[in-house]
């Protein structure tokens, strides 16, 4: 997979990319990142990428001659499964999105700033617009940040174990169990007793139940749309329905 990332503010990028799981995909030729920065389809020599909204308001607006010209540059190269824009008033970003754009070759990422992105951009480059949550970050890069490494992470053989994955919080709509590691006393606090016994199909039993307690208690959402599903884990039928 080749993601391409165009940025106002490509320093932002740097840390959550160089690091970890990430660098690692990337070290093993698994996912080629490479980052633009948008001053650099400027033209003018404050290299700026901003201007004053028409009709008026607070904000500047990202011009679309820079965005223009750095992704159809880009387009000579290779064709892109998706142009995406990351910006609060996106779609919301969660596992399911994460999932499928892993299955995509090549991605473009445009992080917006300021007050928002030409709309004629929008209309016509972008295929996808992407939002990491309900509330506001200072620029684009960050949420570029998370929806690559959620994505990054799923590539076939950037995990040592293949399996990890897929028990993620999320990955089967339930949050995850809580984990324990050695010491079995630790300042006093013993480690669940099951988890030594084991038993695995009882381990796995508490972890589903704890699971389920989890998740009615934290995201009363998640768990409200598996039971309107009948996906429920206790509801006796965990297989999708037959079409
Ligand atoms: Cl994609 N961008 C910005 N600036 N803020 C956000 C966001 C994106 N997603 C949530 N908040």
């Amino acid at each position: 997979m080749r993601i391409d990332i165009i940025a106002v503010v490509p320093a932002i990028l740097d840390g959550p990319l160089n690091q970890s799981i990430v660098q690692r995909a990337r070290d093993k030729g698994l996912v080629e990142i490479v980052v633009h920065d948008l001053r650099d389809y400027t033209d003018d020599r404050y290299r700026s990428v901003d201007d004053y909204a028409y009709g008026g308001g607070a904000g500047m607006v990202l011009k679309p001659a820079p965005v223009y010209r750095a992704i159809r540059h880009l387009q000579e190269e290779r064709s892109y499964d998706e142009i995406i824009y990351v910006t609060p008033d996106g779609e919301r970003f969660d596992q399911s999105m994460a999932n499928r754009l892993s299955l995509q070759e090549n991605l473009l990422i445009l992080c917006g700033h300021y007050k928002g992105l030409d709309q004629r951009i929008r209309d016509h480059l972008i295929t996808r617009e992407i939002s990491i949550g309900d509330y506001v970050l200072s620029g684009g890069e960050l949420a570029a940040a998370v929806i690559t490494d959620a994505v990054v992470r799923l590539l076939p053989g950037v995990l040592h174990d293949e399996t990890s994955a897929l028990s993620d919080s999320f990955q089967d709509h339930l949050l995850a169990p809580p984990v324990y590691t050695r010491p079995e006393v630790f300042q006093g606090w013993r480690v669940p007793p099951v988890l030594l016994s084991g038993d695995q199909k009882k381990i796995e039993e508490w972890r589903l139940e704890q699971a389920m307690e989890k998740t009615k208690r934290l995201r009363p959402d998640l768990w409200k749309k598996l039971e309107e599903e009948g996906q429920t884990p206790d509801s006796g039928d965990t297989a999708p329905e037959e079409k």
